[in-house]
């Protein structure tokens, strides 16, 4: 892989419950080096955001893990890597097709309404610093049996042609550690990137908020990753994950 570190360390593996796991079982045994990725070619028992499951073909889907050993990431700080991965994510897939990709907040990423890839980050910390984070990364490539999901997309149904896993692995890597580099050298975290890219900005969406669903704006993503959105009344409040999500069509 032509990378300095992310994918150095590469684990090929056919079949595994979930990369993420793998991922997890060899940190706490210190086998991987910073930038190493766990990389299948089927995921059993995939995992999703809010304990959902990840569903992906076996050799037509992507479905890696990066882990990463920072050295000074503040537990403050660390929605960094959700910024940084759905960013990379996000260009590649921007680079491969002509429709409009979004990130969709926390961390998908859509093509017009429909979501191409997901992202399930884990991190280990210790008192104020995250010691180790896991970057799980799955992307519809090549699956062409979406059709029942109106909600999903697969890059094969976007482009209609069939695409190189691998080389879509190795561009993620790169575009990752290019940000990463970037984010360390000169501190550059993707906020701003981020909010251009957010999805339904600016237009009124459903919400659901500790359950109950409202309409509101989304405005922008703070620093802690907490969702900005404007609510029917003017009022502008900050929510993060645990109490606000979008409704389930958006
Ligand atoms: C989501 O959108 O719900 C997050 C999906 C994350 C899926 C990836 S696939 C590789 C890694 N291993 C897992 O079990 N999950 C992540």
């Amino acid at each position: 892989m032509q990378t300095q570190f992310i994918g150095q360390q590469l684990i090929e593996l056919i079949s595994v419950p979930s990369t993420n796991k793998v991922a997890a079982e060899q940190l706490a045994l210190s086998q991987l080096q910073h930038g190493a990725v766990v990389f299948a070619h089927e995921q059993t028992a995939g995992r999703g955001q809010h304990g959902r499951s990840w569903l992906s073909a076996k050799d037509l889907d992507l479905t890696f893990s990066i882990a990463l050993l920072p050295d000074r990431l503040k537990v403050s700080e660390q929605f960094v890597l959700v910024r940084l991965s759905a960013l990379a994510v996000h260009e590649v897939v921007r680079s491969l097709q002509p429709a409009e990709v979004r990130v969709k907040w926390p961390n998908d990423v859509l093509v017009g309404r429909r979501k191409i890839a997901g992202i399930l980050i884990k991190t280990e910390v210790i008192g104020q610093l995250v010691q180790s984070a896991i970057v799980g990364i799955g992307v519809n490539v090549n699956n062409n049996d979406l059709t029942a999901d109106l909600n999903a997309t697969s890059l094969r149904l976007v482009t209609g042609t069939v695409h190189d896993r691998r080389a879509l692995l190795e561009k993620i890597c790169q575009a990752f550690e290019r940000r990463w580099k970037k984010w360390e050298d000169e501190g550059e975290d993707g906020s701003a990137e981020f909010s251009e890219a957010l999805w339904s900005r600016g237009s009124w969406t459903g919400f659901e908020l500790d359950g109950q669903p409202f309409k509101a704006r989304p405005l922008d993503v703070d620093q802690e990753g907490r969702l900005v959105i404007e609510l029917e009344n003017g009022q502008v409040n900050a929510y993060g994950t645990e109490r606000l999500r979008f409704a389930l069509r958006g």
